[in-house]
């Protein structure tokens, strides 16, 4: 049996996380595959409510007490120093040690990408971010804050053993997926110190997986080169800040941040937490115009996690039909609502799982 804690969020995030509850309860009408949902409140309503973004307990029910976490979005306007989100968010990665953002890219279909592929050949990205340190552990502080005279001060952390195992987990997938390349983005040239720790780090993990191909390139010249030529990028392995720049052009790229799933996790605990890249995009919360596929891409980031890449091919395959199909919310020139492409998704996985059949994604 799979447990799995449901943490809605903010804005959209309730209305996402609902469609991909749809799918889950679907897919777990598979005789093997037992899951138990629980939701939890944190978010803004609450932390506004109470003062508490997230408790000690919480924290530790959701390490030891759940297999893997689903989570919408956290953000919310009436929280504008966004507190509660980075404490649950970054709280539940820091914590929990989920050293690997993993963000992948594939163009799903030609339609949706914004760039013209004359060879045919579209993006199919594999983002491996740090997750755990960079300029997002909070050292630094303010001096002298508010007066003319004030210092800001975010320090940017990199340790040997995280620049680490983030390198040999990018390689580590390249390796075990066949992948031709794996390409280092840092800034190097201008961030001498944390640059000279990577590219060291990077080149001696190399020399331990010599049927991969290496590049290493500056974090500027990565996005021109992305919307250039961004079938020629494999798995991309950065820094925490860089990583979620570079993964919200590279969701761009393939259609949206409505299509955009992602996987914190720390592969040799296994705890992991799922969530889409987006947030909780407050400018449509509400209006049933948001996206659910990136949370229920999600699910089949869980399924692979859980160890059913069988799942994980059918929820990916039927998301495909859908977009083939021309369905879609606007974001994606739709007119589809919310809960009417869950619904849609939920019916063919529903349909498929019961004729047996697995449709091929690609
Ligand atoms: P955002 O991702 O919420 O929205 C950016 C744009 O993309 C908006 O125009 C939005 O409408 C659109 N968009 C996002 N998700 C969509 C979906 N599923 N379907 C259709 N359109 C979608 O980014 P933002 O506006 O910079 O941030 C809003 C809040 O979310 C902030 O508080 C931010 O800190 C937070 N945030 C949270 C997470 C997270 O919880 N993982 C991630 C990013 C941002
Ligand atoms: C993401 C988000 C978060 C991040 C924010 C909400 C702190 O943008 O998950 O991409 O920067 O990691
Ligand atoms: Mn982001």
């Amino acid at each position: 049996m799979a447990r799995l804690a449901l943490i809605p969020g903010d804005g959209v995030g309730p209305e996402v996380v609902a469609e991909a509850t749809r799918v889950l309860e679907i897919l777990a009408r598979d005789p093997e595959l037992t899951l138990e949902l629980e939701t939890l409140d944190l978010g803004a309503d609450r932390f506004l409510a109470t003062g508490r973004s997230i408790t000690e307990e919480e924290f530790r029910r959701l390490s030891d007490d759940f297999d893997a976490i689903l989570l919408g979005a956290l953000g919310d306007p009436r929280v504008p120093g966004n507190e509660h989100a980075r404490d649950i968010l970054l709280g539940l990665r820091f914590r929990m040690d989920l050293y690997v953002n993993y963000r992948p890219c594939r163009v799903r279909h030609p339609r949706l990408s914004p760039l013209h592929h004359p060879d045919g050949r579209a993006m199919d990205l594999h983002i491996f971010r740090e997750n755990t340190e960079g300029v997002y552990t909070g050292a630094g502080g303010t001096l002298r804050g508010g007066t003319d005279q004030e210092i800001a001060i975010e320090e940017d952390v990199n340790t040997r053993h995280g620049v680490e195992r983030i390198v040999r987990a990018a390689f580590e997938f390249a390796h075990e997926g066949g992948r031709k390349r794996v390409t280092l983005v840092d800034k190097a040239n201008a961030m001498p110190h944390g640059g000279a720790l990577w590219r060291r780090t990077f080149h001696e993990v190399a020399s331990t997986y010599p049927e991969v191909r290496t590049e290493t390139m500056y974090v500027d010249a990565m996005v021109m080169d992305l919307v250039r030529r961004p079938a020629h990028h494999d798995v991309v392995v950065t820094s925490n800040l860089f990583g979620d720049i570079l993964s919200d052009l590279a969701a761009a790229l393939t259609g949206g941040l409505g299509l955009a799933a992602s996987a914190n996790v720390n592969p040799e605990t296994g705890r992991a937490l799922f969530e889409p890249v987006h947030g909780s995009a407050p400018d449509i919360a509400g209006s049933g115009r948001a996206n659910p596929i990136a949370a229920i891409l999600c699910t089949a980031l869980l399924m692979d996690h859980l160890g059913r890449p069988d799942l994980a091919g059918l929820v990916n395959g039927v998301v495909a039909e859908a977009l083939q199909a021309g369905l879609g919310t606007p974001d994606l020139g739709g007119e589809a609502t919310t809960s009417e492409v869950g619904r849609w998704i939920a019916g063919r996985v529903a349909m498929r799982m019961s004729a047996g059949v697995e449709p091929n994604d690609d």
